[in-house]
């Protein structure tokens, strides 16, 4: 692999929704990044090739093909380029697949946050990894109570994916204690945007709405989410790395957006921005689904002064015209 310039910062899962985001912001403000990504097929790899051309257009990128469970490729990569900041964002996401697929979850979350830490133990004048964890790890609480706090137990996970984003947690809690290097743990709430993930509710329902088809609203529509826009996810992800904890602390911190959206608000906002109105068919809740996750982030903003700035209507017509521009009005497949 060629060289790239001093002191790179480490982007996993760089042709995922967020990692692209973070790796172009980085870019912008005059860093140099490396990015893994394996490429999976989770969902449409159209996408990811597309945000990964993106950023293979720019200067100061680098690409690796690479499983981040790959411990011992991880490192040499580490190593090679002199990387001291890590932002580690590759995982199998989604609560439902990890009941299709449980070993997906084991080996990228699991064996690649083992890879990523080892990495960092073992690179020279180490300064901070930064990781996403998610609001998944609160279990589930109901609608109306006050926003989580990090401080929260979260020893209850309903899902597999939950439980594998705690056990991050605790193994990142174990080696600040036994290797004494700066981390942060980012515990995401429902992020959504230009260039989103497609699995997720908004993006099908986007998708369903265009084609003319009727769309499920599971849990009766019950259920409230803190929707947060890309951009400020960025936002308080860049602060958090330019803000690391002392030698040997990690730190857990909420990123969400903390203003609870009802899913049938929504839904309301989503056909305002497409101007159709969508034909539903509601359905009881799915297994792993919470009814309610909102985040307290005040220890965010004491930190980085993140203050989410979009609100929902605005961040859904951002993310309708990037979908119109992208895929043309027509259902990808
Ligand atoms: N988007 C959200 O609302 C949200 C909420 C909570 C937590 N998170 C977490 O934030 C992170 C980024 O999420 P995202 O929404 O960008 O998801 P994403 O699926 O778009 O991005 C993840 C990227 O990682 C890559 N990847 C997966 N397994 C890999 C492996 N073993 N080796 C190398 N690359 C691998 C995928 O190909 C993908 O491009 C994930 O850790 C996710 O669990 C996201």
């Amino acid at each position: 692999m060629e060289n790239i310039a001093k002191d790179p910062v480490l982007v996993t899962g760089a042709a995922g929704f967020i990692g692209h985001a973070v790796a172009t912001r980085l870019i912008a403000r005059g860093e140099s990044v490396i990015g893994i990504d394996n490429l999976n097929d989770y969902y449409d790899p159209a996408l990811k090739a597309a945000r990964l051309a993106n950023l293979n257009a720019l200067d100061n990128f680098l690409f690796a093909e690479m499983d981040v469970s790959d411990d011992a490729g991880v490192k040499t990569l580490v190593q090679s380029h002199g990387v001291q900041r890590i932002i580690h964002l590759a995982a199998q996401a989604g609560v439902r697949y990890s009941i299709e697929n449980p070993f997906a979850y084991q080996k990228s979350n699991l064996q690649g946050h083992l890879s990523l830490l080892e990495a960092s133990r073992h690179a020279a004048n180490f300064q901070h990894l930064v990781y996403a964890s998610s609001s998944s790890v609160y279990g589930d609480k109901p609608i109306g109570g006050a926003g989580f706090t990090e401080e929260e137990p979260a020893t209850d996970p309903v899902s597999l994916y939950a439980a594998t984003k705690r056990s991050c947690e605790l193994m990142s809690q174990s080696y600040a204690k036994l290797y004494g290097f700066p981390q942060t743990g980012l515990r995401f709430f429902t992020v959504y945007g230009p260039w989103g993930r497609p699995d997720m509710a908004y993006f099908g329902f986007t998708k369903k709405i265009l084609a003319g088809e009727a769309i499920e609203v599971y849990g009766e529509g019950k259920m409230a989410r803190d929707f947060t826009y890309i951009d400020d996810i960025v936002d308080g992800i860049l602060g958090s790395l330019d803000n690391p904890p002392d030698q040997g602390a990690h730190r857990v911190l909420n990123i969400g957006d903390s203003r609870p959206v009802g899913l049938m608000d929504m839904i309301k906002a989503l056909e305002n921005a497409l101007g159709i109105e969508a034909e539903k068919i509601m359905r009881p809740m799915q297994p792993g689904d919470v009814t309610s996750t909102y985040a307290d982030i005040s220890k965010l903003h004491a930190l980085t002064g993140y203050e989410p700035e979009v609100m929902l209507e605005d961040g859904l017509k951002r993310f309708v015209q990037w979908y119109r521009e992208f895929y043309g009005n027509l259902a990808p497949d």
